[in-house]
């Protein structure tokens, strides 16, 4: 089982990803990282891991569909089997979705950590959506990726409290810290499934 990773940003989700496939927690090869910009953070994490990276700039494409056929082409020469976003900041296209969709799975085989409760907060910015709207405890999501914005299928979800003296940068930095030990279990649970469902066919 061979993973894929899309990042746009700092690359702290693709750090927990990567080292919980080095110590096994995930049973599968980190195989290829592709970042839809230069300065994404991310790129440092794959350098650091040894992550082999692809820089796939959007601008360098005339539209979203030539964009996503560059990331298929990678999905493709690398024999990905599973895509894992974390901190990607676009939206897939049926195209990708399509492609990656796994009939026996009956979902794409693409996931997404998004840093909310997906039935209640859609968007970027989960944890100040949590702040300003007075939550006593939040939620982060690991769900499939379907062409909606965040409306896949929730895989696994964990509680964030919210503490009196939140401000945005100590929420999310708890959040975040949530997010790590989530993301690669739901990611192992998903590859069981996986793997259960080849052995039955
Ligand atoms: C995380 O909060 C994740 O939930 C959201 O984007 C952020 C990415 O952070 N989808 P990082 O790049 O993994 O540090």
């Amino acid at each position: 089982m061979k993973l894929g990773f899309l990042a746009s940003g700092r690359g702290s989700n693709l750090e927990a990803l990567v080292r919980a496939c080095h110590d096994g927690r995930i049973q599968a090869e980190p195989g290829l990282l592709i970042v839809d910009h230069p300065e994404a953070g991310a790129l440092g994490v794959a350098e650091r891991l040894g992550l082999p990276y692809r820089v796939l700039p959007s601008r360098d494409y005339p539209d979203r569909a030539a964009h996503e056929r560059a990331i298929a082409a990678e999905v493709q020469r690398h024999g990905l089997d599973l895509l894992l976003l974390a901190g990607y900041r676009r939206l897939l296209s049926p195209f990708l979705v399509g492609l990656m969709f796994d009939a026996r799975l009956g979902q794409s085989r693409i996931l997404n950590i998004h840093p909310a409760d997906t039935r209640a907060y859609q968007g970027l910015h989960g944890y100040r959506w949590a702040l300003e709207s007075g939550l006593s405890q939040t939620a982060v999501t690991v769900h499939y990726v379907d062409e909606g914005m965040d409306t896949g299928a929730i895989v696994a979800q964990a509680v964030v409290p919210l503490e009196p003296d939140d401000d945005l940068e100590r929420l999310q930095r708890r959040g975040l810290a949530v997010e790590h030990a989530l993301y690669p279990r739901a990611v192992q649970q998903v590859i069981e499934e996986m793997q259960s469902l080849c052995a039955a066919f």
